[in-house]
């Protein structure tokens, strides 16, 4: 098996699937992804919707994404559920995702402390919800890209241990 990482990038967003505006926030992840050696596998740009992100994450991962990442739809806006979706379909989260990104975003933003941002395995995947702001999600990507390569490898594995 190949150590390259396949990934799979959703753009969770009403305006940008309706083309209301431009997608920047998935190109800005693939950028971020070929920058480090992965193998773009699938995009998806699509609305805030529980079902149709919890859908599209399986998709992904049965079509071999070892690696999701989803940006946008983490905050507190009436629409944001990104995290519900996924936690919705999880086998398990991995809380120091999360706190992570939030904490070294801080050292950024004050803002960052509203997005719930999370990592979880759902089926062989490792799930990545990042915030919408392009560049904010390519930020938090970096924060916990030293832990990628060995979680994807668990996701992989199933039972998973360490
Ligand atoms: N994290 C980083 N690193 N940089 C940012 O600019 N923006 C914050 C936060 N996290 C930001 C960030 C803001 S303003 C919001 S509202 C939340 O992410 C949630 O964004 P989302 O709802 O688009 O996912």
């Amino acid at each position: 098996m190949s150590d390259t990482i396949a990934v799979g990038i959703i753009t969770v967003s009403d305006r940008a699937s309706a083309g209301d505006y431009e997608d920047h926030g998935g190109p800005a992840l693939r950028k971020a992804s070929e920058s480090y050696g992965w193998n773009v596998l699938a995009e998806a740009v699509i609305p805030d919707d529980l079902d149709q992100i919890q859908r599209t994450v399986r998709a992904f991962s049965s079509q071999g994404c070892g690696l999701v990442l989803t940006t946008g739809g983490t905050g507190v806006a009436l629409r944001d559920v990104t995290p519900e979706a996924i936690r919705g379909i999880m086998r398990v989260e991995i809380p120091g995702f999360g706190e992570t990104m939030r904490m070294r975003s801080l050292e950024i933003t004050p803002n960052a402390i509203l997005s719930r941002s999370l990592a979880a395995i759902v089926d062989r995947s490792l799930v990545i919800a990042l915030p919408g702001k392009p560049t904010g999600a390519v930020e938090c990507l970096s924060f916990v890209l030293g832990a990628i390569p060995h979680s994807v490898k668990l996701a992989l594995q199933v039972p998973t241990s360490c």
